[in-house]
């Protein structure tokens, strides 16, 4: 998979892109990044990427000109274009796994006040982190290409993937790592035990009770089994 983004400060990617397992990622060749510097696209003789807003109000915006032949430059019939504004589509993890489909993801980062709106009609999707105002759509680009380039073939284990939280409506089980006895905090001893199925079972209960707790909006959407209807009941008896 190709992900293009078009920014105007291509410098805020150079950690991402050379750290940990994005970089592992891409010098694998499971994925390749690459960045397209609005500004090299400006007609204007000082450079200028954005103006002032028609009617007035406070603020620049991002000229049409520069954004779309930029885009222009790298687009081609196999690409699928988003732009990241706080308007959009609420990102989560379907939407990424959606997004670990394509071929190409053009990403468009906005700054200041926003785009010219007539750039919109040149994108397939507008799409959002949250619901919070960031000042550019550099950070919301990185969380992006962070959480599709991870679950692309080659990235991590196929297993710790189908396991974590968000991947089947519900949140991971707690995890365990060495001293067993930390300070007289003692890890639970089923997992001490090498008894794989009370493993398994003891981990799918975690995962059901965690969502419970954490996110009982995710919960109420879930389905519960007939036999997850016991699980829960057994454990939640037992604490
Ligand atoms: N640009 C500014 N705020 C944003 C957000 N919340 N998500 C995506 N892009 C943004």
């Amino acid at each position: 998979m190709r992900i293009t983004v078009l920014t105007l400060f291509p410098e805020m990617f150079n950690d991402f892109v050379s750290t940990s397992i994005i970089k592992r990622c891409l010098d694998k060749g499971v994925a390749s990044v690459d960045f397209v510097n609005i500004r090299d696209f400006s007609k204007d003789k000082h450079n200028h990427v954005d103006d002032t807003p028609f009617g007035g109000g406070a603020g620049m915006v991002m000229k049409c000109q520069p954004v779309l032949d930029a885009l222009e430059s790298v687009r081609s019939e196999n690409s699928y274009v988003i732009l990241m504004s706080p308007a959009g589509t609420k990102y989560n993890q379907q939407v990424a796994r959606r997004y670990a489909t394509i071929e190409h993801l053009i990403i468009i980062c906005g700054h200041y006040e926003g785009l010219d709106y007539r750039i919109y009609k040149h994108v397939d999707e507008l799409v959002s982190i949250g619901d919070y105002v960031l000042t550019g759509g550099e950070l919301a680009a990185m969380v992006i290409s962070d959480s599709i380039i991870r679950l692309l073939d080659g990235a991590i284990t196929s297993e710790s993937i189908s396991e974590e939280s968000h991947e089947n409506g519900l949140l991971e089980y707690p995890q365990y790592t060495k001293p067993a006895d930390y300070n007289g905090d003692k890890v639970p001893d089923v997992l001490l035990s090498g008894h794989h199925k009370n493993i398994k079972e003891w981990r799918h209960a975690q995962s059901l009770m965690q969502t419970k707790k954490y996110r009982p909006d995710m919960f109420e959407k879930y389905e519960l089994s007939k036999e997850e209807v016991k699980l829960l009941q057994k454990y939640e008896d037992n604490q």
